[in-house]
């Protein structure tokens, strides 16, 4: 996206020690310096900043990277923000401030987002005020109370006229208002506010911004009953979950390791209120993987709590798959008797929900019971059946958790574990896109297999990469060759060090991580193996890992002339491949 060599500078102007203390204490000790762990809940220091690598690293939570990754998770911004922010910091203009397309662009964007901010405001006042009459009483009819309109900046928009005229009289253009979504214009150019008469919810991003707005009707029969801020460069829907900031703000001062998904702004005003105050809303549609991103930015665990109807529908688990797929650890609440979050927590309070909460069903299992009950498990049939329909579920597993789920259906169906060990190593075959499963310490990546020769060969690769990375005197860069690499992270990384060869760059961990920034597990293993064998044993370790990848080449070169001895002809070729055969053979 940026220049690398513009990208180099700046990195170079940013030392990790000076920015990381802007927000963590750092204490030095010898060559580093520790804090405690802005990354969660710590009394003793785990976390260290490597000034020379230009990375940090939490020995306890595993929070890993460089400058910019830590603004992008500590301070939640996203990767262009981070260089933003850093640019400004040492006063680098954007490389595209030159284009002046891109200029234009970047303050139209700036002066919509003001104008969203203005706009929130003038709800917020108006909602206060005589005007906001009607809002108020319906906001009251609901239990909502003063403190937490406050807190939420909830508004209203009283007519079609005043939001565009106060504005204008800030200094906005109709452009400007346009651009942000906030108003309409019909085929008279007449312009209006877009929200015009409805309680305003403003939708904010995870860095404080007012992006745009969900407007609530309060008479009975309008409809449709939310509008939300459309087709802008501002708000984007799917990328949108509602509620992060306030969970960003919440995190600078608690823990917060889980947060509950809603599924309306309601629910998450309401249980707000009540003092639950970790929820999020996605914005009312089935999840998108960029939302389940953003989500896991903030947390490993998420409470799911879907309205009563929605646990058997398939969007609900696509939805569901997305947010596990995004590494999330993923647990399901059920409401009882049709309700939503909403009415459940004005019914039972914070206990009664917090009861909900604890009764949550990990993934697999709210997936098995939610297809138990479409089946009679009283009767042998029902059981078969459940068990057949069981198998697509099982099927997902890594395959340790696999063996204990099909103890849990052997004992739901009455049917033996290895029969449904067995049925599920046919549906297996059956399906088209199944991907292999892979142990702990493999590697992940799609589509990249891994067997027991391969896998020998990455934990050999990984320890001649670390090895350069921790500047050991006995491997150089030179000693590495290409054909030692099957990972492709791995790879990445070889060809990250042939660049900064000839560049004569000094290689720098803290690059990878923004290089490569879906290999982060795989470079945090990549550092940590050198630390596996002990001082005395590093050099003979090293030499093995050589000979057993050079082993490899030899192996394959020798498949090769044997495949291109079956179909060459020509009597000169035959007879060196035969000599190339014969010295590999002997070596
Ligand atoms: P809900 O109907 O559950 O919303 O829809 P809610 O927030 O609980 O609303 P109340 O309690 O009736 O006031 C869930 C979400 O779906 C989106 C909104 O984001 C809403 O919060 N939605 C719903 C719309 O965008 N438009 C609609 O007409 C309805
Ligand atoms: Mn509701």
């Amino acid at each position: 996206m940026f220049n690398e060599q513009w990208l180099a500078e700046l990195k170079s102007k940013s030392d990790i020690v000076d920015v990381l203390s802007k927000f963590v204490y750092l204490e030095k000790k010898g060559s580093k310096y520790w804090a405690c762990c802005p990354f969660h809940n710590e009394k003793t220091a785990s976390f260290v900043v490597n000034p020379r690598e230009q990375y940090y690293h939490c020995f306890s939570c595993k929070a890993s990277g460089t400058v910019i990754t830590f603004l992008m998770e500590h301070e939640k911004m996203t990767y262009r923000e981070a260089i933003e922010w850093l640019a400004k910091r040492v006063g680098m203009t954007m490389p595209e401030e030159e284009d002046p397309q891109a200029r234009q662009a970047r303050k139209q964007r700036e002066s919509a987002l003001a104008a969203a901010k203005e706009a929130a405001h003038f709800y917020f006042e108006v909602l206060r005020s005589e005007r906001g009459e009607p809002a108020l009483s319906y906001l009251a009819e609901r239990g909502i109370q003063s403190k937490t309109v406050t807190e939420f900046g909830l508004g209203y928009s009283p007519d079609y006229d005043s939001l565009p005229r106060y504005l204008s009289s800030k200094g906005y253009s109709v452009e400007t208002m346009l651009y942000a979504g906030l108003v309409t214009r019909n085929d008279q150019g007449r312009i209006s506010d877009f929200q015009a008469k409805r309680l305003i919810v403003p939708i904010i991003n995870a860095r404080g911004q007012v992006i745009g707005f969900g407007g609530r009707v309060i008479e009975k029969d309008k409809f449709p009953k939310y509008k939300n801020t459309s087709g802008t460069a501002l708000f984007d829907k799917r990328r949108t979950i509602f509620g992060l900031n306030r969970i960003r703000k919440l995190q600078q001062s608690e823990d917060q390791k889980a947060l509950i998904l809603v599924e309306g702004y309601m629910d998450v005003i309401s249980l707000t209120q009540a003092g639950i105050v970790n929820s999020v809303a996605s914005m009312g549609t089935a999840l998108t993987p960029e939302q389940c991103k953003e989500l896991k930015r903030f947390v490993n665990l998420i409470y799911v709590c879907f309205d009563g109807d929605a646990a058997g529908q398939s969007a609900t688990w696509r939805s569901l798959d997305l947010l596990k797929e995004a590494g999330l650890e993923v647990k399901v609440v059920s409401i009882p008797d049709g309700m939503d979050p909403d009415d459940a927590v004005k019914k039972g309070g914070k206990e009664g929900f917090s009861v909900l909460l604890d009764r949550a069903l990990p993934l697999i299992e709210f997936k098995l019971q939610t297809v138990a009950a479409r089946y009679r498990l009283d009767s042998p049939d029902g059981r078969n059946k459940f068990a057949k329909a069981a198998l697509a579920v099982l099927h997902d597993l890594d395959e340790i958790t696999r063996d204990v789920y099909i103890q849990v259906v052997s004992e739901m169906s009455k049917l033996s574990p290895e029969s449904i060990a067995n049925s599920l190593r046919d549906y297996r075959v059956e399906t088209p896109r199944s991907r292999p499963t892979q142990a702990e310490e493999s590697p992940a990546e799609d589509g990249f297999v891994l067997t027991p020769e391969l896998r020998a060969r990455i934990i050999a690769a990984r320890y001649l990469l670390s090895s350069v990375f921790a500047h050991k005197d006995y491997v150089t860069i030179d000693a590495l060759q290409a054909s030692y690499f099957d990972y492709p992270v791995h790879k990445s990384i070889y060809e990250y060090l042939m660049r900064c060869v000839s560049a004569r760059r000094r290689p720098v961990i803290g690059d990878l991580y923004d290089l490569l920034p879906e290999g982060r597990g795989e470079i945090d293993k990549m550092i940590e193996a050198i630390d596996k064998v002990s001082l005395d044993k590093q050099l003979t370790y090293y030499q093995e890992c050589i000979r057993q990848l050079d082993a490899g080449k030899v192996q394959k070169r020798k498949k090769e002339i044997i495949e291109a001895l079956k179909t060459a002809t020509d009597p000169d070729t035959v007879q060196a491949l035969k000599e190339e055969l014969r010295k590999l053979t002997t070596k």
